[in-house]
């Protein structure tokens, strides 16, 4: 039997979805990992951008339609949505399995995601409190060293930040989830544009785009390919069941094609302002960018010290951060809130925290892998490290390969074209590309990284 769900909310209307999709596209993936993945391929940066853009386009946004297929047509949380539409289909219950791993996985994201946006705010208070002043690059070091050590402030924020996204998941999804993407949305995209017009004016903008798409392939490195595939889908959201779990709020009306495409262009055009913002200046600040995680917070705070209004200028880049870290991390709490509510019938504000604390109890871990138990490594890397590999490098890719074979080749044609209403030579070169593309492309991916690093070592 179906599980029925009876009153779901619904968003108030298209432009509503997309702009929640954006909201959870665009975060600390678009700002802060972009630019320390692209910053740490120095020399192969641009093979990194081709390879996330050629990712986006032929992996990334036939996955982000299947996705929103499963969520609507399943009307329900990614582990009945995947039930329903695998009973509908006549295949087996298993495919759930899919529903499980997105939403466990999405927790696991949130967990370290959360630590992360708690840098941020701590960043943005300092700025706001009494400015940062490091004008040289061993203080900002150590400013950022100090930060990491000290594992009270590291959880301090971290909590905050929890607290943050939680009162908006018990607020409901139009209340809540929906209402919150409205008033960050526009502010973020907003002081992006002032930002990027200030690196323009201030920084070193040819030198940020030569930087950026300055292709090299013959300087490649191992992890470059895997990274820029990895990013794809860590930057639009997929394969974590929050894509699925959006769409399974949208209305039959919205053509699912045209949406993705709105978020897709998005998600790479925010991206890439945010680059060119940042590298410019680093760069008209005379800095380097490769700085690994910590890039955005030991060199941005170097040229805002220099700058003229830099304390300002510091404090919206932070804000500007905060908020699409917000709306990401927003959507990586819903897909398991809305099971617990819907598989037992507990109210959302009870459920939000209830999912909350685990989470959080694992960021505390996170915090405590950086300083009290950094001995601790697997592979030679911490917990945080291990957690994004492991999401990234991994979980995303193979869940979204199994989506795609979902799609493409179980869940019969009539539902497909049911759900995707376009003209018939868009919808044949998009399924198709879902049916062969993506598989192969994801494993081609895998087999390509293996080769490389057998050869590079
Ligand atoms: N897309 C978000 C970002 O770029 C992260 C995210 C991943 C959100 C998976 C939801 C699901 O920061």
């Amino acid at each position: 039997m179906s599980q029925a769900t009876p009153s779901r909310s619904i968003w108030s209307n298209r432009w509503a979805f997309i702009l929640v999709t954006i909201g959870s596209a665009v975060g600390l993936g678009n700002i802060w990992k972009f630019s320390y993945l692209a910053g740490a391929s120095e020399g192969s940066v641009g093979v990194f951008i081709v390879v996330y853009l050629t990712c986006v386009a032929l992996i990334g946004l036939p996955l982000l339609m299947a996705e929103i297929l499963i969520g609507r047509r399943g009307r329900g949380n990614p582990v009945v949505a995947m039930l329903n539409t695998a009973e509908e289909s006549e295949n087996s219950s298993w495919w759930a399995l899919l529903g499980w791993v997105g939403i466990f996985g999405a927790l696991m994201i949130l967990s370290y995601y959360s630590v992360v946006s708690g840098w941020m705010v701590d960043y943005f208070w300092q700025s706001l409190m009494k400015g940062i002043q490091v004008d040289t690059p061993e203080k900002a070091s150590a400013a950022f060293n100090a930060m990491m050590t000290d594992p009270w402030r590291l959880i301090r924020w971290h909590t905050v930040f929890m607290i943050l996204v939680t009162a908006v998941i018990a607020r409901g999804v139009i209340g809540g989830i929906e209402a919150a993407n409205r008033i960050m949305l526009p502010l973020l995209f907003l002081i992006l544009v002032l930002l990027t017009l200030w690196g323009a004016v201030a920084g070193d903008m040819p030198a940020a785009l030569r930087f950026m798409f300055n292709l090299k392939p013959e300087a490649i490195k191992p992890g470059v390919v895997i990274d820029g595939m990895g990013h794809a889908f860590f930057s639009l959201s997929l394969g974590m069941g929050a894509i699925m779990a959006y769409g399974s709020y949208l209305d039959k009306q919205t053509n699912i094609g045209h949406t993705c495409v709105w978020i897709a262009l998005a998600g790479v055009f925010i991206g890439l302002l945010s680059g060119a913002a940042i590298f410019s200046l680093t760069f008209g600040y005379g800095l380097a960018p490769a700085a690994g995680p910590g890039l955005i917070l030991q060199t941005l705070p170097l040229a805002f010290t220099h700058m003229p209004g830099g304390r300002v200028v510091a404090v919206f880049f932070f804000l500007l951060v905060i908020f699409a870290a917000w709306t990401s991390a927003i959507s990586l709490l819903e897909p398991f809130v809305s099971w617990l509510t819907e598989r037992y019938g507990i109210r959302r504000t009870r459920a939000a925290w209830a999912t909350a604390l685990p989470v959080w109890l694992l960021g505390v871990a996170v915090c405590l892998s950086f300083n009290r138990w950094s001995e601790f490594t697997i592979l030679d890397r911490n917990l945080f490290n291990v957690l994004d590999h492991f999401a990234t490098r991994f979980m995303m890719p193979l869940s979204g390969l199994a989506i795609a074979i979902y799609v493409g080749w179980r869940l019969g044609k009539v539902i497909v074209v049911d759900e995707i209403r376009l003209k018939q030579r868009v919808f044949c070169l998009w399924f198709n590309v879902l049916r062969f593309v993506v598989p192969v492309g994801i494993t081609l991916v895998f087999l390509y990284e293996l080769v490389l690093r057998e050869k590079l070592g």
